[in-house]
């Protein structure tokens, strides 16, 4: 491998989720998901936005599929509508959404692009929602290893790399977070910290059991993978005692202790869960064997790192605030932290001591201020800045022999940002709303010819 050069198998992709692109939310036999019920809140969402139209990719997706295959994009991260499966959240499924993505699946593999599917990217149906409340209750578990083996069992023959959850922090401890207006669907705010910490508990048992329903379903044997958004913690120098102080705060820093620790050694972070005290969730005999299962891959979304030094006093570690100076993209949380990715993977691999799995960042992006200019274009050297150093971290990650298999720009395109709508753009992609045109961006052109290269241009 020459010193710019990607390994011949890398894989490149582009994600993107169902709620933030498809649209039609009405259509086909699709029941809301508590996404529809949250944004239709006024208040909830930016300008009042909704994903009821989105990207309309739904009706749009073999232009969508060509443009990635265009774009050289050889992997395509998506992900499965809940409720256009089981529109009631269990029981009867509806054969319209299951032709939806056997067409857009056999569209992919036409075009020579092999498909990813992640099973839930925060869409759960709202008939779960009125049920039981969701994450709240430990049956969703169960609803969701059904969900599972339903998808499984009838898009197993076309698509061989699935994901379970898609960032268990974001909808269970942003969904239901005690202190703020919780940015997040359904936006609940329950009355402790123990039992928001009972929604990700429960998140993790889904995925335990997801990963079983999927290896019983599947008609053929298939990668499964978990992908998490844990904050990287990065020494502020490297040197062996800054080192060893971003592995130990590691564990307790934000969520990472209590989700991607447990389902990957079985384990809640024994620190953590001194520092949660009477918060800890209750773990019932044999959950963490459900949740730790054998995994094919791990997918890492990769945005910001947080930075740590060594202290002389208890604990030995200290986090350093951002100086208000610190570069930043357009998201209030998204600081320039390309060292994030080396680390990222090489906390996986050592502080969690999961040399053994293969990694593939599953999300990697940001958004800035794009504008069109007279000639049409969108010039986003901001964003290629952003792509181009965290890739030659990636790349120093491979170098040094850490395991990482692939990457996935988020976004394909444009979408719904979420609590955020419309007005946050993380595409490569420049989608005009009111048209529905598609505008490769400079950064698309940039990334085609990285990935025709296989090395960062
Ligand atoms: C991640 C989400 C994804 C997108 C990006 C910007 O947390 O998984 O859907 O919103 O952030």
């Amino acid at each position: 491998m020459q010193h710019d050069q990607f390994p011949a198998d890398f894989a490149w992709g582009a994600a993107t989720a169902a709620y933030q692109i498809e649209g039609a939310a009405t259509q086909a036999g699709r029941k809301p998901s508590v996404w529809d019920s949250f944004s239709a809140t006024p208040g909830r969402v930016l300008n009042g936005d909704t994903g009821a139209v989105a990207c309309d990719h739904y009706h749009r997706y073999k232009e969508d599929v060509k443009l990635m295959a265009a774009l050289g994009i050889k992997h395509y991260r998506f992900s499965i509508s809940w409720p256009r499966i089981l529109p009631d959240g269990r029981g009867a499924v509806n054969q319209a959404g299951i032709d939806f993505y056997q067409q857009l699946v056999d569209c992919l593999l036409a075009h020579d692009i092999t498909p990813h599917a992640t099973l839930f990217h925060w869409d759960s149906p709202q008939a779960l929602e009125d049920r039981y409340g969701s994450w709240r209750s430990r049956e969703i578990a169960n609803d969701f290893a059904e969900y599972a083996s339903v998808v499984a069992s009838r898009l197993g023959d076309r698509i061989q790399h699935w994901m379970t959850i898609n960032e268990i922090f974001c909808f269970t401890h942003i969904g239901y977070g005690v202190e703020q207006v919780p940015p997040h669907a359904p936006g609940t705010v329950v009355d402790s910290l123990k039992e928001v910490w009972q929604t990700s508990h429960h998140a993790l048992l889904a995925h335990g059991m997801a990963c079983q329903a999927i290896r019983t379903a599947s008609p053929v044997p298939c990668s499964i993978a978990l992908v998490d958004n844990f904050v990287p913690t990065l020494p502020i120098a490297e040197t062996p005692e800054h080192i060893a102080a971003a592995q130990q705060a590691f564990h307790v820093n934000g969520t990472n202790g209590g989700i991607v620790e447990p389902a990957l050694t079985g384990a809640y972070s024994p620190a953590l869960l001194e520092q949660l005290g009477p918060n800890a969730p209750d773990i019932a005999e044999g959950d963490l064997a459900i949740i730790h299962q054998p995994l094919d891959a791990f997918g890492f979304n990769n945005y910001s790192g947080v930075y740590v030094r060594a202290i002389d006093q208890a604990p030995g570690y200290e986090f350093i605030d951002f100086p208000t100076s610190y570069p930043k993209l357009h998201m209030p949380w998204l600081f320039f932290t390309p060292d994030s990715t080396y680390w990222g993977i090489r906390h996986v691999s050592e502080t969690l001591q999961r040399p053994d799995l293969p990694i593939y960042i599953t999300e990697n992006g940001c958004a800035v201020e794009d504008k069109i200019n007279a000639n049409g274009e969108v010039l986003d050297i901001d964003r290629i800045l952003f792509l181009r150093h965290y890739l030659r971290s990636a790349q120093r990650a491979i170098q040094e022999g850490y395991p990482l298999k692939g990457y996935f720009v988020w976004s394909l395109m444009d979408n719904f940002e979420w609590a955020w709508g419309y007005d946050r753009r993380f595409g490569i992609t420049y989608v005009d709303y009111a048209t529905q045109q598609r505008i490769p961006k400079a950064s698309a052109h940039w990334y085609a010819t990285c990935i025709r290269e296989n090395a960062i241009v």
